[in-house]
């Protein structure tokens, strides 16, 4: 429908059927003014499947929902490193909505994983905001291909779960521009979400919900963003506020209490109904965008989707070690150790539960291939715990096998929305089970079903680790086609694993103190802080093993100096050399030889799968603009590239780095800075206008010396090296005091003049 329409529509409501537009119907509708034909339009969970709630709505996943189809988790999902992937199982997602009529799927979730700990971990992508918002950007993609929107979340600094409600995330706003938007601001910018929904705490202080330096100068005046912004299930405090913030759909409906009070503060004049007009009319237009188009006749081939959740289940994970037991010889015998062998975990808790219409364990798909496996249930996740018989049993299948695989993870109760884990270990009687498995046999497989990174301490006792993730309803037949080496695996971690916990640079302020979480590491999150602090890691971000090898050369860059206006484009060839075909992960990091701003010792600023066979080479490209060198000016408040060298790093990993080159970039920026007599000369020098104009005046101003005692012992004490460093720090009024009197005010003001004339 044309705008010119749905605001034609619109000045035939009265104020109350507008303020009613503005919340929910009930759980997961939009209201319909049915006088004027106005229908309402349903939308649903996501992120990895389908979860429409017919009766009984609720939010956390509690109550059943209609039979879909469980795709890997963002956890997994993120460690495809793949684009074109996501974007598939973005199309089989928007095709389900057609089918069932859902306007809107609540997804992709892109909040960043600050802790290791935060229970959403698995629904969001990673700790590195780049990758996060090129896999955002191409789910979006594939829903909204099929004319369903997408609803990205939670905006913004949602990144733990305890006082979700209540908490006050402060974090500074390079932090917030450089770590925890990115992922939302390209996906605005890349593939126009038709919704965001904001989170449900506070930033700085302001919930989300009614934060208008969020919703609207950020989000909209900055970014172009032009959906609607929904709150998050009960996120709304202040109703009126957050219609003046930017935040136009509330949802779940609030029984009518808000719209009367959206009414009256129309009425007594507070809220300009200008504003309840722009919502609704943002509101209609995706309702509208989505039934001219809706196709109920779409169909919905839940096996074939099973399938491909299989084979995106195959790309994402992530072979963490490997030392010759995988992949498995097709007639070996093998233990296949651990409830999750049989009843896999595959998803997480709470709002973005599948009710799977069916599930393959990696049992079955081993038995459906004829595979020669027996079976040790090892543990039992609903008592959690294991009992000796079970260690027992699960020692002498090792014992009596070629291979033992180890099905370990978190079980359901470890993990999932609502609540923070508050270690990182399995349970211990996995680990128990896992050393006693490896003593039993060498050729000892781990396998691992968990959202968010898990201590290993048993790394070196067994041969193999691969990290499954929570990858979907047919994880069982991804696992078995790795394990077999059907498939050649070609994940990457798209998060590092500490070695413990208190290593995260959060680990200290993790949970806040009440309701106040700070952010006090800052921008130094994942592989930005332990690179930063060199402290050893478990798994490096990037980090994932293949079954063939790849060498990468002859690294070409388009050009050795650049403005910051100008792109660079970097080539770089990789060969398949060992002798299988495979799939792997380019990555390329930036990294600034020397910054008078804090920055990480490298920063992901591309990456690409590709797929080579045994032999073959293929030469990747990689374009880096502004954004590539660029950090987050405090003073400037913008995006700004120091003009200098920055290193161009390809590699497998954020620690395997193949090959590197350098480039030196110029700023075009042009800075006014206004000076005054407390500016210092280390700062005037290092601005190339005002160096010029104040370099005249270096021979009147002297060498200045603080004032001394008078002693030839305090000259001496005072080297020359300290007294330049003293005049770098020194304020120009400075100089009249340590001048003795000889420099006088005047000059200094005159100076000052100089500095900020044209
Ligand atoms: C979650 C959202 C979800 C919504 C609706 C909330 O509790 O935070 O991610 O989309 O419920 O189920």
């Amino acid at each position: 429908m044309q705008k010119k329409e749905i605001r034609r529509l619109i000045s035939e409501m009265t104020l109350e059927e507008k303020a009613g537009l503005c919340s929910g119907l009930d759980f997961w509708h939009t209201k319909n003014v049915s006088r004027l034909g106005i229908p309402s339009v349903m939308v649903s969970d996501g992120p990895h499947g389908l979860r429409k709630q017919d009766f009984k709505a609720d939010h956390l996943g509690v109550n059943d929902s209609i039979k879909a189809v469980c795709m890997p988790a963002a956890c997994a999902t993120a460690a495809s490193f793949d684009r074109e992937l996501v974007e598939k199982m973005g199309e089989s997602i928007g095709k389900s909505c057609q089918h069932e009529g859902v306007s809107i799927v609540l997804g992709p979730a892109v909040n960043i994983k600050r802790s290791p700990l935060c229970g959403r971990n698995f629904e969001y992508f990673s700790e590195d905001p780049y990758l996060a918002g090129e896999i955002a950007s191409a789910y979006i993609k594939g829903v909204q291909s099929q004319n369903v929107g997408t609803s990205i979340k939670h905006f913004a600094a949602n990144s733990q779960e305890h006082r979700r409600m209540s908490s006050s995330s402060n974090v500074d706003e390079r932090t917030l521009r450089e770590i925890y938007f990115p992922a939302f601001e390209a996906a605005v910018k890349n593939s126009a979400p038709w919704t965001v929904m904001c989170s449900y705490n506070r930033i700085n202080g302001t919930y989300a919900s009614e934060n208008k330096w969020l919703l609207t100068d950020v989000l909209r005046n900055e970014w172009g963003f032009e959906g609607y912004v929904m709150s998050d299930w009960g996120a709304v405090s202040d109703r009126v506020k957050g219609l003046e913030a930017g935040l136009d759909l509330e949802m779940p409906s609030s029984g009518g209490a808000n719209d009367k009070k959206i009414v009256e503060a129309v009425r007594d004049g507070r809220l300009d109904e200008a504003v309840v007009d722009r919502a609704v009319e943002r509101i209609l237009e995706a309702a509208y965008r989505y039934l001219e188009n809706a196709k109920p006749e779409t169909p919905w081939d839940k096996e074939a989707d099973h399938l491909l959740s299989a084979r995106i289940a195959e790309e994402c994970m992530v072979l963490l070690k490997n030392s010759g037991a995988l992949p498995i010889d097709k007639k070996a015998k093998a233990a296949f150790i651990g409830e999750f062998a049989e009843r896999p975990r595959y998803q997480g808790g709470g709002s973005s539960h599948i009710n799977s219409f069916k599930v393959t364990s990696a049992l079955e798909a081993a038995k459906e291939n004829g595979l020669d496996v027996i079976y040790a249930r090892g543990y039992d996740t609903k008592a959690d715990c294991a009992s000796e018989e079970m260690t027992a049993e699960a020692v002498s299948a090792a014992k009596t096998s070629d291979v033992a695989v180890v099905f370990a993870g978190l079980p359901d109760s470890y993990e999932s929305e609502g609540y923070d884990r508050r270690h990182m270990r399995l349970p211990e009687y996995q680990n128990k089970l896992i050393s006693a498995v490896a003593k039993a046999n060498p050729n000892t497989v781990v396998v691992l079903h968990n959202g968010s990174p898990v201590e290993t301490p048993w790394i070196d006792e067994v041969n193999a680790v691969l990290e499954a993730y929570l990858g979907g309803q047919a994880v069982g037949i991804a696992e078995v086609r790795i394990l077999y080496g059907d498939a050649n695996p070609c994940g990457r971690l798209a998060e590092t694993f500490p070695k413990k916990l208190s290593d995260n640079p959060s680990y200290l302020y993790y949970f806040g103190e009440e309701n106040e979480a700070d952010y006090r590491e800052g921008i130094f999150v994942g592989y930005r802080y332990y690179k930063k602090k060199e402290i050893p890691v478990q798994f490096p971000f990037g980090h994932g093993l293949s079954y063939t090898e790849f060498e990468y050369s002859d690294l070409r860059l388009s050009s050795e100096k650049i403005k910051d206006t100008e792109t660079l484009s970097a080539t770089v060839r990789i060969k398949n050399v060992g002798s299988r075909a495979g799939k792997t992960v380019a990555q390329l990091y930036v990294k600034d030889t020397e910054s008078s701003a804090i920055r990480p010792v490298m920063e992901l600023k591309g990456f690409e799968k590709i797929y080579l066979e045994p032999g073959e080479s293929k030469d990747v490209e990689f374009k880096l603009g502004k954004r590539a060198f660029a950090y987050w000016s405090r003073e400037l408040k913008d995006w700004h590239v120091e003009t200098g060298e920055f290193v161009i790093m390809i590699g497998e990993s954020s620690e395997d780095i193949r090959v590197s080159g350098a480039v030196t970039v110029e700023s075009t920026d042009v800075i006014k800075r206004k000076y005054s007599a407390d500016s210092i000369f280390m700062d005037i020098m290092a601005d190339p206008v005002a160096r010029e104009k104040f370099i005249p005046f270096l021979k009147d101003l002297g060498q200045v010396r603080p004032a001394e005692d008078g002693t030839e012992a305090a000259k001496e004490a005072m080297s020359e090296a300290m007294n330049n460093a003293m005049q770098n720090s020194l304020p120009l009024r400075g100089v009249v005091m340590f001048s003795g009197g000889r420099v006088p005010w005047e000059l200094i003001e005159r100076i000052v003049e100089v500095l900020n004339g044209e």
